[in-house]
């Protein structure tokens, strides 16, 4: 059981994943989650353990160059898709990011968003906030995560 917030020290890559499992059992089709953090911070590390999870198809990878990446479900019963998104190339476009229908993927799958903050909030009422933190001389990793109402 994890809490609907909190935070924590991520030592290892594999801690990062783990995170992403346990957040995993709590989503269900719907749910957005917005990543944030620098280049390397473990957004798609994380997103590799959510995919993990939710026991979806396919290999998570960075989607930087595809912009979206559908991942199926996998054959349990009540399974849902991943959606996992770049949204690092769009430089805060909200034309562009609604020209990839996440509404609809929102129908039959958790959608990811890396570097989603600005941008992707208003696809649903409400989102996963998760912050991923690397200081720069230690590189001690931290996360926070915390479910936000949408604003008005
Ligand atoms: N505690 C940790 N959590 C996550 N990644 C870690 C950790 N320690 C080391 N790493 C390494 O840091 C890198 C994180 O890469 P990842 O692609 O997940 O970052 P990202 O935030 O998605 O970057 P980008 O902004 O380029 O998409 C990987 O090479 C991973 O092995
Ligand atoms: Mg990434």
């Amino acid at each position: 059981m994890i809490d609907a917030r909190g935070h924590r020290l991520l030592a290892t890559v594999e801690d990062t994943e783990a995170l992403g499992r346990e957040l995993a059992a709590h989503l269900q089709a719907g749910d957005l989650i917005i990543l944030d953090g620098p280049l390397g911070a473990g957004k798609t590390a994380l997103t590799r353990g959510i995919a993990a999870g939710l026991g979806v198809e396919g290999r998570v990878s960075s989607p930087t160059f595809i912009i979206a990446r559908q991942h199926r479900p996998g054959p349990h019963p009540g399974a849902v898709g991943l959606v996992h998104v770049d949204a690092y190339r769009l430089g805060g476009d909200l034309d562009e990011l609604d020209a990839l229908d996440l509404d609809t993927d929102l129908d039959h799958a958790v959608v990811v968003v890396e570097w989603g903050l600005g941008v992707a909030e208003h696809l649903t009422d409400r989102h996963l906030r998760v912050q991923l933190r690397r200081e720069p001389e230690s590189d001690i990793r931290t996360v926070e995560w915390e479910w936000i109402a949408a604003a008005g």
